[in-house]
């Protein structure tokens, strides 16, 4: 409203102004340029009559035949159209001769009483005349008087034609420039708004991009781009170090790191199992993603800083999808990042994953009961592998010292690998699984090489703090290093090694929630998939068929549950989603052999009293579909006898956005460290758990509220951007370090005694 008056006013005032001003004066002066014109043609005229005239004297022009020849040359020249009368008047005001224009318009007496010799507009009976009256003498000195009366009615016309276009021009003329100004405006406005961007961007960027968007900035922002980028450089620097309890963290917190702390480095992380696998089945081809904590962790994070994920090319479609540097871009339907494959023989995927990496050291980390088997051939592969890898990080890495976030067991060689070729690399390690006591890791034969291997590492990361020390200890035990435990430093060789607990956590919120429906429908949904009657109560677990995840305690705890509570039978059912996994080892073969057949042993037992009690679903389920489950349950189960993190717990919280269902934890995961609002169970104990099963379904809504918001509000501000965060900022720290260590040669084992 305001706004039109503010450009209405304006424009109706210069209208008015051109209509009741402008045009009248344009009016008057097209008038007076006519009348000027008129004149002298009127005198031109008078001219000729004049030559006529001087040729008789007073007698002769009073004789019929004089008359006539006069009146010959008037009709004449009143054959010009804009001439509209003539006439010659003697000097008593009286006709001597005059067109027939003339006389229906005048008469002699009337016209002679305007001054001589000057034009005059005069109102005569047919209209509007111009008059010019001209002395002329005769050859006697006689003077008579020429009359020459031109229609200026075509001035009328003219003028008004001219005020109409004056009028249309002055306004074509006003939406033109209006036009043009709101089109510069806004260019203008965009070009700013571009220059302001550039300005941000600039003060976001690192001195080395920084001088190349300067280049480019818009001219007159220039200068206060120098300004704002030295300023917002210098506060940088001054701020030292980024405190991550004061990051928001997101997708836009990491990669404001990445950018300020790294130099805006391109990240490789390495890893054994990939993000995205495609299969072929039949004609198509599919993709997976896998069931790896590992990959639901870190998918979010490569989304938000891309770069490259170098990981095994396990897909029966994969080499079809690689151009021809073996890289992919996914994810498939937006493609932010990209993975270059690597290409394992059946004898290498054998020794190094199967072998080594499962048998050996998976069992040897997890106390699960299950020996773990050393083989060396499966050593001999495991080493083979490594150098692969590092191979492809040598391909891969554009600079000499990028950011390399090496994963897990199947990788414990590559960061001494990497270190070898490029030693100012940052490179950090995650070990995703437990790190186990001392003397449990002197089982294994090569454990040596396994420490100095994860000790090329920059920083090396554990989920908790008690695996730091495991690996301390380790180190201590069987490697000559110095070791400072205070500030949990390790020098090795020339080498010095961070080790911090870096809890991993879920991407928040996460991506699926998008995709699903609510909780009431999913409820709906699943049990009808199951028949299942409508007042059943759902218990979910979601594993890789292992054995570290205490899937039998948790059917036996089930069973007890029933056992005690013979109510709660055929009206309480435990979805167990067991994922495929490793199923070329014997111990994972015959886990699920004795999975299934626990599951029918209870199935059989309750069979008579309604519902199903377990339903295991034995295939590989797509994150969504999944999260349709965690939805629909009362209770989320994980009952892990031994887990780095498990981030299935995470996922059940993350999936409950309406505050309700109830996890029971076991206390062997690392996620029971943060998550104490849980019911935490000894899987172990079959009495607890069926108790706990129990507390679940009798907790009152509120209480079941309570937890599950204060897990919600853990699980979104320690989500897994600050996870990834928190490493790149302790790496960032320590590049710093190596370069202080460089200009100043003191070493820098001295500084490390600041890094807490
Ligand atoms: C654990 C490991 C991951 C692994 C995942 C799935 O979470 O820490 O590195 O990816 O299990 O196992 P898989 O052998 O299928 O990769």
């Amino acid at each position: 409203m305001r706004f039109s008056i503010r450009l209405a006013l304006p424009l109706a005032l210069v209208i008015a102004a051109v209509a009741f001003v402008v045009t009248p004066l344009i009016d008057r002066y097209t008038q007076k340029w006519f009348v000027r014109d008129l004149d002298i043609r009127s005198r031109l005229v008078s001219e000729v009559l004049r030559d006529e005239l001087a040729t008789f004297d007073a007698k002769e022009i009073a004789t019929a035949s004089s008359r006539a020849r006069v009146q010959r040359t008037l009709d004449r020249l009143v054959r010009d159209e804009r001439i509209y009368a003539l006439a010659i008047c003697d000097a008593n005001r009286q006709k001597i001769a005059a067109t027939d224009t003339f006389a229906a318009a005048l008469t002699c007496n009337e016209a002679t009483s305007n001054p001589a010799d000057r034009g005059e507009v005069v109102q005569a009976k047919n209209g509007p005349l111009h008059l010019f009256i001209a002395d002329l003498s005769l050859s006697d000195g006689t003077v008579v008087h020429s009359v020459v009366a031109h229609d200026v009615s075509f001035m009328t016309k003219r003028s008004q034609e001219t005020r109409r276009a004056f009028f249309g021009l002055f306004l074509f003329l006003l939406v033109l420039v209006a036009s043009l100004s709101v089109l510069v405006a806004h260019l203008t406005w965009k070009g700013w708004l571009r220059g302001v961007r550039e300005l941000l961007d600039l003060a976001k960027s690192t001195p080395k991009i920084s001088r190349k968007l300067l280049a480019r900035a818009v001219p007159e922002l220039r200068p206060i781009a120098r300004d704002l980028r030295d300023w917002a450089h210098e506060a940088a620097r001054a701020s030292g170090q980024r405190d991550p309890s004061q990051i928001t963290w997101s997708p836009e917190a990491l990669r404001s790191i990445l950018q300020k702390e790294l130099s805006g480095e391109e990240i490789l992380i390495v890893s054994n199992r990939e993000p995205y696998i495609h299969t072929r089945v039949g004609d198509t081809i599919q993709v997976q993603v896998p069931a790896s904590g590992l990959v639901t962790a870190l998918e979010p994070v490569m989304r938000a800083c891309s770069g490259t994920w170098i990981a095994h090319g396990s897909g029966s479609a994969d080499r079809e999808t690689v151009d021809r540097g073996d890289h992919v871009r996914v994810p498939p339907k937006k493609p932010a990042y990209q993975i270059r494959r690597v290409w394992l023989t059946p004898e290498e995927e054998k020794g190094y994953y199967y072998g080594f990496a499962n048998e050996g050291l998976w069992p040897l980390c997890h106390i699960a009961h299950t020996r773990p088997t050393f083989r060396s051939e499966d050593f001999e592969q495991y080493r083979k592998v490594n150098a692969l890898f590092a191979k492809a990080v040598l391909e891969e890495a554009k600079t000499q010292n990028p950011v390399i976030l090496v994963q897990d067991y199947h990788l414990a060689l590559l960061p001494r690998l990497i270190r070898e070729k490029l030693p100012e690399a940052t490179i950090i390690t995650f070990w995703h699984i437990p790190w186990p006591n001392s003397e449990a890791f002197g089982i294994c034969p090569w454990r040596e090489e396994i420490l100095a291997g994860l000790l090329g590492s920059s920083i090396l990361g554990f989920h908790t703090r008690f695996h730091c020390h495991n690996f301390l200890d380790s180190v201590d035990r069987y490697l000559e290093a110095r070791i400072e435990r205070e500030t949990m430093t390790i020098s090795y060789g020339s080498e010095l090694t961070k080790l911090n607990a870096y809890p991993i956590s879920i991407d928040w919120p996460p991506r699926r929630l998008e995709e699903v429906a609510t909780t009431e429908e999913c409820r709906r949904r699943v049990r009808e998939r199951h028949h299942l009657s409508a007042g059943t109560l759902l218990a979910i677990g979601v594993d890789r068929l292992d054995y570290t995840k205490g899937i039998l305690e948790r059917f036996n705890g089930v069973e007890r549950f029933l056992d005690l509570n013979p109510s709660f039978r055929g009206r309480f059912s435990l979805v167990q989603i067991g994922a495929p996994t490793r199923s070329n080892i014997f111990q994972y073969r015959q886990f699920v052999e004795q999975v299934r057949a626990e599951a029918e042993r209870i199935n059989t037992k309750f069979a008579a009293d309604g519902s199903p009690t377990i339903l295991l679903l034995e295939r590989h389920h797509e994150p969504e579909e999944i999260f349709e489950y965690f939805r629909a349950a009362e209770m989320c189960l994980v009952t892990s006898l031994h887990d780095g993190m498990n981030l299935v717990a995470k996922e059940f919280i993350g999936a409950r956005d309406d505050e309700d269902g109830v996890l029971i934890l076991s206390q062997f995961a690392g996620a029971a460290r943060e998550l104490p609002e849980a019911i935490v169970v000894n899987p172990y104990d079959v009495d607890q758990c069926a108790d706990a099963i129990r507390l679940a379904l009798a907790l009152p809504i509120e209480e079941r509220r309570m937890r599950m918001k204060s897990m919600r509000a853990y699980v979104q501000e320690f989500n897994v951007y600050r996870w990834a965060g928190r490493m790149l900022i302790d790496a960032a720290r320590l590049r710093r370090l190596a370069g202080l260590k460089r200009s100043r040669t003191e070493g820098l084992e001295a500084s490390f005694s600041d890094f807490r």
